[in-house]
């Protein structure tokens, strides 16, 4: 049950592909929270659809976009606008891609074509979104803008390859257009550093399962799920997050602060 955290809030959730998505998730919490939404995807990923079943449950209308497309972005805005009538409130970017990981290419022998791609989807998708939504005066005065990232554009993580760049470049975006938009409107712009979550895109790194096991060893709280993902996000579109802007904020258990464990320690060995 929500508790009105939400009410008579509006915003666009992008990147819910199946159940276990975090947008999927951030989207039923703003529905119990009292939000009203649009739902967005690449139209590859409306085909499968899945994201019918959750628009069934939030009461969203689905609205596909090639985030990367700036043509998509604005018929998108354009669409959601009329839908609530005017401006909103708030903008998930949940999305995430990376052509070498994909096709198995080493980050030391990277194909620059695609590298291209993976930053254009997963990093300056953000700045199109914003640019669209501050074209068109999309977002109301206080809104809130969450991207969501991972700590391997702090530290080395090396199986996350290209993306580590990407979600570097997603984070300085985040402080940049969150200066303008803040000047501008107090708009606030964030990314939250999510724990690594068992989801479609997660799973797409190589030793994942170590990777997921490493971090919860190495997480004084354990690793943070996808719901408590979606409980944060929720809050930083709520009004109690009102002075918070160009963040990127740690939801990971403590794992960004802490340099080593009692488990991890124990399983070294003497
Ligand atoms: N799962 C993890 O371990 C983890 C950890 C930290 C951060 N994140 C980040 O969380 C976000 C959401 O990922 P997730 O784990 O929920 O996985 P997911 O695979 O469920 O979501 C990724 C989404 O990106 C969308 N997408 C890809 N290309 C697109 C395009 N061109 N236009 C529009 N949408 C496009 C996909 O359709 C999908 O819905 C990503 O930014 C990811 O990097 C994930």
């Amino acid at each position: 049950m929500g508790n009105n955290l939400l009410k008579g809030k509006k915003g666009i959730i992008f990147g819910a592909l199946d159940e276990k998505s975090i947008a999927w998730k951030t989207a039923l919490r703003c529905h119990e929270e009292g939000a009203r939404l649009v739902l967005t995807n690449a139209p590859v990923a409306l085909r499968m659809g899945e994201i019918n079943k959750l628009a069934d449950i939030v009461k969203a209308p689905v609205i596909g976009a090639d985030v990367t497309n700036m043509e998509d972005l604005k018929n998108l805005m354009e669409g959601s606008m009329k839908h609530f009538g005017g401006g909103f409130d708030f903008i998930l970017h949940s999305i995430g891609m990376s052509l070498n990981v994909r096709k198995g290419k080493h980050y030391t022998e990277m194909n620059y074509e695609w590298n291209q791609k993976t930053l254009d989807i997963s990093a300056m998708s953000l700045h199109k979104v914003l640019r669209t939504a501050w074209d068109m005066d999309a977002l109301n005065e206080w809104g809130s803008v969450v991207a969501l990232t991972y700590i391997a554009a702090q530290r080395v993580f090396p199986d996350y390859n290209e993306m580590a760049d990407a979600k570097a470049l997603l984070e300085s975006v985040t402080r940049m257009f969150g200066y303008y938009y803040g000047v501008k409107k107090k708009v606030r712009v964030n990314t939250i550093s999510q724990s690594p979550t068992r989801t479609t895109a997660g799973s797409g790194v190589k030793g994942f399962d170590g990777f997921i096991s490493y971090a919860e060893k190495m997480s004084p709280l354990g690793n943070a799920g996808a719901d408590d993902c979606a409980n944060y996000i929720a809050l930083m579109f709520s009004d109690y997050t009102r002075m918070v802007t160009m963040q990127n904020l740690f939801h990971d258990g403590g794992f960004s602060f802490t340099g080593v464990t009692g488990a991890v320690i124990e399983q070294m060995g003497s």
